[in-house]
Formats: C-alpha cells, structure tokens, sequence
C-alpha cells in the first residue's frame, strides 16, 4: 500500500484530483468507481473546477457508483444517484447514460448484484476506483464481517453506519437499513484504487485498515492485498499509524526514483 499524508483536506483533494485527471487525460474513455458521502466531495469540487476552467473533459468517461440505499427512489434527496447528480455530473460533460448507480428501488434487490456485476465486465472492468472509509472500516457498504470474496449484493448497515450517515436525514425521515454495495472482489478487481480520508474519526478505521491484520471485521483491511492501492489521508487520519514517518520517508524516496528513472507508473489499463 502507498501510503500519502497531507497537511489538509485540501491538499489530499487537489492531489486526488490530479491521480484522477491524468487517468483521464491518458484514458478518456476510463471506467472509473465513484464513491459518496463527504469525503470525496473536495475530489469532485477540483474535477468540476478542472472541467470549467481547463479541458478536463470527461465526455467519454463511463462511471459505476459503488452502493446505494435500499427502499428509497433515485430522485430521493438522500439517494447516493441524487448525491451524484447533484456534486459532479450535471455539473460537468459526463453522458448520464453512462453514469450508473445500483438500484435502489429494484423490484427484486436480490437479483440486482449478479446483473451490476455484468455491466461493469461488459465495460472492460474499472480502471480507477475512488474510496472513502466508514469510521467502522467499512468500504462501499461492505460492513464489518463482509465476505473478502463478496460481490454486489445487498447488505444490512450496521448501528454504527446507520447513526453516522443519520445527519443527512431529518428527525423523522424514513432512513433505509438496507443498501446494495459493490462486494470486497468486486473493488479488489479494480485497475487501481485510491483511499481517501481526513479527520480525527478515521484513524482508528485508517490504522486497522494499514497496520492491523487483514480480517473481515475490518473491510477496508481487504486493500492489504491489492497491488495498485493509493491511500491518502490528513495528518488526523493519519495520527493513530505508528509508521507514520517511514510513509514520509517512503514518500520522499519514491519521487526520487519516479525523478531518476521513469515519469509515473499511475496510469492504468
Ligand atoms: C457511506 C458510504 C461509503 C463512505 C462512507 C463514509 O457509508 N457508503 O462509501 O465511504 O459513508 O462517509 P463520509 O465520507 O461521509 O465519512
């Protein structure tokens, strides 16, 4: 695992943004894994901005979000296709048509994982997946004791998930339980994936994720065994790591050999 800290949030979205613009840049028409919630919102904010004042175009990007609530419509407030919408693709060129977020409101969610599943195979697979981290180390909405094998289906959000993601919903707001994610596999066949996270209340879901063993009750753990994973954290996120420093030192002596020997091997494909 690559592990970047940064002083601030924003420097970890700017640095996002540039990982995710030169895949696109190189690849315009990349697949690439979308997550929710606040995290990635600096990330989506700098792509925006890229798009409106320089050529960032994402005309030819394909894009597969990674969950979405059980029970509520797309055009729900809450819903995570809403959540898109609204942070990233009506404000850039993407084609909606190829934009896809799993469906909440499937007759039979139980038949709607194996079918997610063959879209993102008939796109060639994704190129670069963006992640954020649930403070219980959940990915997507694999939660703790999630199959490392899993592939999309629908899960049950823990108490923990249910009472973070709470402050989007008012007092007496029907909030859904249920959710259909993306499986641990399903991220792990992902091309390349980068983490993010900033604050106080990941680091413990940051330091099991890096340092603890690799183990279902920590979802995020699973990225243990991916070849191609970036993890960028604020120095909050970062504080509870005990190799904080050698990542730094890591850090300094990978631009070293990216300066001597080759430009970067980021782009994937
Ligand atoms: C939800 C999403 C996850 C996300 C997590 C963290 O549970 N399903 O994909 O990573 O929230 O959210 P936040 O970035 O708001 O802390």
């Amino acid at each position: 695992m690559e592990v970047l800290i940064f002083p601030d949030a924003l420097s970890l979205a700017r640095k996002s943004a540039d990982l995710v613009e030169s895949q696109i840049k190189a690849f315009p028409d990349s697949v690439i894994g979308l997550a929710t919630g606040s995290t990635p919102l600096g990330l989506y904010e700098e792509l925006i901005m890229r798009h409106a004042e320089h050529d960032l175009s994402f005309a030819q990007v394909k894009t597969f979000n990674l969950d979405e609530y059980v029970g509520i419509p797309s055009n729900h407030p809450q819903s995570y296709r809403t959540f898109m919408d609204k942070n990233l693709f009506n404000r850039i060129d993407i084609d909606q048509s190829n934009t896809q977020v799993p469906d909440g409101m499937a007759e039979n969610p139980l038949a709607t994982g194996p079918a997610y599943e063959k879209m993102i195979e008939d796109s060639g697979g994704i190129d670069l997946q963006i992640l954020g981290v649930g403070t219980d180390g959940h990915i997507g909405f694999n939660e703790p004791t999630s199959s490392l094998g899993s592939i999309t289906r629908v899960k049950t959000l823990t108490q923990q998930t249910i009472e973070d993601n709470s402050r989007f919903f008012s007092p007496n707001e029907f909030q859904p339980k249920l959710a259909i994610t993306m499986g641990i596999k399903t991220i792990l066949d992902a091309r390349r994936i980068l983490l993010l996270a900033h604050g106080e209340n990941k680091s413990n879901a940051i330091r099991d994720m890096i340092e603890g063993p690799l183990a279902a009750f920590c979802p995020a753990s699973a990225l243990q065994l991916h070849q191609r994973t970036t993890i960028l954290v604020d120095e909050a996120a970062a504080s509870k790591l005990s190799l904080k420093g050698y990542y730094k030192f890591v850090g300094e002596m990978q631009d070293e050999l990216v300066r001597k020997h080759r430009p970067s091997d980021w782009i994937s494909r």
